[in-house]
């Protein structure tokens, strides 16, 4: 019981921190591309201030269930049963990917994001019709974003197979 309770929030949380991200990808960033340069750069920029922090708190929190899973209802109990069975290997790669997918869109996707919004000129040029410097911009910001996408499918993969 305590196992399906730990795996249903883990599985959970894990939905709505993959969805979020890809939502923030696939639904906000195409349904803002009709908005003139200076309100698109609004919106985008409030949705990622709010969506950063809940987010990033959902990352930890599969990590964390998935420690759980691992450690506390799960079959690793020695540093042994960590790097000599096929279960505590995955468990540790699985680990680190998911600090480091959680690391990259924390600290190298969000900021560099912040920084193209913040950029007030290619928000200008793009008010005035010039979409090249922003779409430029925007194009680098989200193929930066697309590596935590990678991490979320290694991630799925790891968990499934
Ligand atoms: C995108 C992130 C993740 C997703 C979508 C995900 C999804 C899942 C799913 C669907 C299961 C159930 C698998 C099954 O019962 O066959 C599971 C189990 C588990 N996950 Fe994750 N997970 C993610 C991240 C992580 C991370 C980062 C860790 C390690 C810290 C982890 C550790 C575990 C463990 C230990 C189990 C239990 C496996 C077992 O007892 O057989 N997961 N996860």
């Amino acid at each position: 019981m305590l196992y399906n309770s730990i795996l249903f929030l883990h599985i959970f949380f894990a939905i709505l921190w993959v969805g979020g991200v890809m939502f923030i990808g696939w639904g906000v960033f195409p349904a803002t591309k009709n908005l003139s340069g200076l309100i698109r750069q609004k919106v985008i920029n409030n949705i990622m201030s709010h969506a950063h922090l809940p987010l990033a708190l959902l990352g930890l929190a599969v990590i964390t269930t998935g420690v759980l899973l691992g450690v506390w209802v799960g079959p690793i109990n020695s540093v042994n049963s960590l790097i000599t069975t096929n279960y505590g290997k995955r468990f540790m790669l699985a680990g680190v990917i998911g600090v480091a997918t959680l690391a990259w869109g924390t600290w190298v996707s969000y900021p560099m994001m912040k920084r193209v919004l913040a950029d007030s000129f290619i928000w200008q040029q793009a008010e005035k019709g010039h979409e090249l410097f922003m779409n430029r911009q925007l194009f680098k910001a989200q193929f930066v974003a697309s590596i935590e996408g990678i991490g979320f499918m290694t991630l799925l993969y790891l968990m499934v197979f």
